[in-house]
């Protein structure tokens, strides 16, 4: 039903994305547009259902690094519009589709509002960033844990790339005050960021509280940007550390 919906919204949205290139607009608007219809992974996204592009980035993760287990819990922070938060519900079994497997659990949180989608709790206008978002979040989780966290978040792009990287870097530190409250021993951290001169602190941060952090870039990542993953995996709680 909804993915009837967003498919008739996604032809509409192409339709007036061809009107918009025909009329005058400026160079670098017509080339993004240019890409959008060119793009494979968006034209897949809108065969398959998925909210926006991202969900084959995640897939891709997910197939080689199997985060998301069925009767898992997710956090997923920068959900809007849900593509991520759809791949999570599949595969934890959130939506209770599998009745042989158990169900998993999946809370997304975004500064925007996210269509609502079977299987994920969402809490649309939220900041990932602050303790009250956090509270939340601890009376939303089965036992207030979560297994994995996941991070697509980015804030909006002044076009000043220092500025933005350390902007989203800052973003992911905030993920280690999240995870210190709800991550459960073991468990795993996926977040985005873009590549600069913080990235390494974030890195070395991530090494001291997971056993394992790797840095990846999806096929469906844009080679042109600077977008990457760290995967931190083996969550060591801070009592553990000492
Ligand atoms: C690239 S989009 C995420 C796409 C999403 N993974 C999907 O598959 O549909 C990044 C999102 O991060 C959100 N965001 C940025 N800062 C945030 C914050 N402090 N708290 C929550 N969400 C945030 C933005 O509103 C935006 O919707």
């Amino acid at each position: 039903m909804w993915g009837f919906s967003f498919q008739r919204r996604f032809l509409h949205s192409s339709l007036c994305l061809m009107k918009k290139l025909k009329k005058n607009k400026t160079a670098a608007e017509q080339r993004w547009l240019q890409r959008q219809l060119k793009d494979p992974y968006v034209k897949a996204s809108h065969k398959q259902n998925f909210r926006c592009r991202s969900a084959f980035k995640l897939l891709e993760i997910d197939d080689k690094f199997r985060l998301l287990q069925p009767g898992c819990s997710v956090v997923d922070c920068g959900a809007a519009p849900g593509a991520w938060s759809q791949v999570a519900v599949h595969r934890v079994n959130s939506a209770g589709t599998d009745p042989a497997a158990p169900p998993g659990t999946v809370v997304g949180i975004d500064l925007l509002h996210i269509p609502p989608l079977d299987g994920a709790h969402f809490l649309s206008c939220h900041d990932v960033t602050v303790s009250p978002t956090h509270a939340k979040l601890l009376e939303l989780l089965p036992g207030g844990q979560a297994h994995v966290i996941l991070s697509d978040m980015a804030p909006n792009a002044s076009g000043f790339r220092e500025m933005d990287h350390v902007k989203l870097i800052t973003m992911c530190f905030s993920l280690l005050d999240l995870a210190e409250k709800i991550l459960l021993p073991e468990g795993s951290l996926l977040c985005k960021y873009w590549d600069g001169i913080l990235a390494h602190e974030l890195q070395e941060k991530l090494s001291r509280v997971f056993n394992s952090v790797q840095t990846l870039k999806p096929n469906a990542s844009r080679k042109d940007s600077a977008e990457r993953y760290f995967l931190a995996r083996i969550y060591k709680k801070p009592e553990q550390l000492s």
